[in-house]
């Protein structure tokens, strides 16, 4: 269910794409190879940053070289790329691959039929994974083994926890709410500090406030306790901040938005996963 898999068998694996999340996985990966399982790395990017590059210092890694059997492919391109690089991907792939996608929206059928692959882990990982901070949800083939599946929960450690399998509809929610979560923490920060300034804050102390809060509180609930408890806890009957939950708990208010808000998700991934 979380990383901290057993030790598989060493792998040699080709990485898609080195930005945001493929380049997070490399440098998890590159800080100790043996734990991450892999025997070699290559990275196909052609606009890889710097740091990539500096990665491809160590003789184990390779960099937009030619291609070499490989056992694994983990693919971490846009999703709009991907139709373009699977194609040139066949000359690296051996027998019966490892395919573990992190792109959002591409189905794990699509996966295996463009790769020609059986075994597919597709996974949603969030923002704060670039900095070791998010969440990855992921589902396996039919096909993929329980040693696979390890496998992929230690090489997405790097991202932050680890939750699956699950079933390919339940990884739709998931979208829903991890990999887009981070954008409703971003706008609840956002409307708390235009509250602020709206009752009369200057907007620099409007922003610390705002911001420090979101965080802090984010914090406070990473040490552990039921997230309605803490709410309680900082909550007296009839006091201020029960006024404001009144308000944000009423019929129409934050529990509905959310509902509604997340079955909008849900409904658009459906839409952007439909076949052209
Ligand atoms: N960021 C998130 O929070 C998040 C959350 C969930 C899922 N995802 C998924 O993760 C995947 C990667 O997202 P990201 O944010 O890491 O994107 P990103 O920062 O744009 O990284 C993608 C990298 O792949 C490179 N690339 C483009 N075409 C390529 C090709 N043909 N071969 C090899 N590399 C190629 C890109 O280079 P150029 O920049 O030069 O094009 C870029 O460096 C996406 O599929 C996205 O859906 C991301």
């Amino acid at each position: 269910m979380t990383s901290g898999a057993k030790q598989t068998a060493a792998r040699r694996a080709l990485l898609v794409g080195a930005g945001r999340m493929g380049g997070a996985l490399a440098r998890g990966w590159r800080a100790n190879m043996r734990a991450a399982g892999l025997k070699s790395l290559d990275i196909l990017d052609p606009n890889a940053s710097p740091e990539i590059l500096a990665l491809a210092e160590d003789r184990r890694i390779r960099l937009n070289a030619a291609p070499r059997p490989v056992d694994l492919v983990i693919l971490a391109v846009k999703p709009q790329g991907f139709n373009a690089t699977a194609p040139g991907l066949a000359a690296w792939l051996s027998d019966d691959p490892l395919a573990i996608s992190v792109m959002a929206g591409i189905q794990s059928d699509s996966i295996a039929d463009r790769l020609g692959v059986r075994r597919v882990i597709r996974t949603m990982p969030n923002t704060p994974g670039a900095i070791g901070q998010g969440v990855t949800a992921y589902t396996a083939a039919k096909a993929c083994t329980e040693e696979d599946r390890e496998l992929a929960e230690t090489l997405l450690a790097p991202l932050g926890a680890v939750v699956g399998p699950m079933t390919e509809t339940e990884l739709e929610s998931a979208t829903a709410i991890s990999g887009c979560g981070p954008a409703y923490l971003f706008l609840l920060a956002e409307v708390l500090e235009a509250a602020a300034r709206a009752s009369g804050l200057k907007p620099d102390v409007a922003a610390i406030l705002a911001r420090q809060t979101v965080t802090g509180a984010g914090a406070l609930l990473a040490e552990g306790g039921e997230p309605a408890d803490l709410r309680r806890a900082v909550t007296s009957p009839g006091g201020v901040t029960a006024a404001a939950l009144d308000v944000l708990m009423a019929p129409g208010g934050m529990p509905d938005l959310f509902r509604r808000a997340v079955e909008a998700a849900i409904a658009r991934n459906r839409q952007l996963a439909k076949p052209d």
